[in-house]
């Protein structure tokens, strides 16, 4: 007897390759304004870290990450966006694509009887495949004409069956960024309909007003519980190669991203982190 196995969907990147390939043969070609890859030189302290750091690095560290990267993570996370988070409830992550990829599994293991994720309509295509690879429903919430999410267009029956929200902000490939209202708004809709907020805030150092002056960063981490954000430090400095991604979970979120469980995220008042 043969069965039909799962078979993954066409990676992402495979099929903008074949569009590529295609848009290419029109006359002028492809212009390709793709910003996701960095293209600066990596930093001169990174590089004399990780020259410093190799002769130590043998043997597999702690897959949660060692106390030293956590606390470290944890350490911006307070100075950036003025949340201040026990180390314990950071945890190590391969990549944030890998996270985001794998969350919506776990989160699926701890409450079987959620099976959607809402994720932005126009966005990073792994919010969909994480759906996929574990088996459940992927729903676009639409975005308005200002690219932000239209939470009011997500039909009431979807709300109930959803595990997961996530929100990418500033978002890719959009750009568009919350104002600390937006978020809140957003946060308290999953909130109230008792849906994970996931953020991924992987681009949180590159935000800009509608005016396009730098503009401070907002987090859903200091407005909602369970809250699960991401935080990609290669990506904010261009070292991609190197896996150093930190996942900082909420009290309530914590048990999903790993094990570990702290305190309560506390918000400490800073015009920096309010604005
Ligand atoms: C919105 C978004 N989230 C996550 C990632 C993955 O980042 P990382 O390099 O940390 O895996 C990307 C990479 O393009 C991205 O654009």
């Amino acid at each position: 007897m043969t069965t039909t196995g799962f078979v993954p969907p066409p990676y992402p990147q495979d099929r903008l390759s074949e569009l590529l390939a295609t848009a290419d043969r029109l006359p002028g070609g492809v212009i390709d304004c793709s910003v996701g890859t960095p293209v600066d030189p990596m930093p001169e302290v990174v590089r004399r870290a990780f020259v410093e750091a190799l002769p130590q690095a043998t043997g597999y560290p702690p897959s949660i990450g060692t106390p030293a990267l956590r606390g470290a993570a944890a350490g911006w996370i307070e100075r950036r966006f003025g949340v201040s988070l026990p180390a314990e409830q950071v945890r190590a992550c391969v990549g944030t694509k890998e996270a985001v990829a794998g969350l919506p599994h776990l989160l699926a293991l701890r409450d079987p009887t959620r099976d959607t994720v809402l994720y932005p309509a126009i966005s990073y295509p792994t919010y969909a495949m994480g759906a996929v690879l574990a088996g459940l429903r992927a729903v676009p919430v639409p975005v308005d004409d200002r690219w932000r999410l239209d939470l009011g267009g997500v039909d009431a029956p979807d709300a109930e069956r959803s595990l997961v929200l996530w929100l990418n902000d500033p978002a890719n490939p959009t750009g568009a960024g919350s104002s600390p209202e937006e978020m809140r708004a957003a946060v308290a809709w999953a909130r109230d309909r008792g849906i994970i907020v996931a953020s991924d805030e992987c681009y949180a150092e590159f935000t800009a007003n509608d005016a396009g002056e730098p503009a401070p960063p907002v987090t859903a981490m200091v407005l909602a519980d369970p809250a699960l954000m991401s935080r990609s430090a290669p990506r904010r400095s261009r070292w991609p190669t190197a896996s150093a991604r930190s996942l900082p979970a909420s009290d309530r979120a914590a048990p999903a991203a790993t094990c570990g469980r702290g305190a309560r995220p506390r918000h400490r008042t800073s015009s920096r982190a309010r604005s």
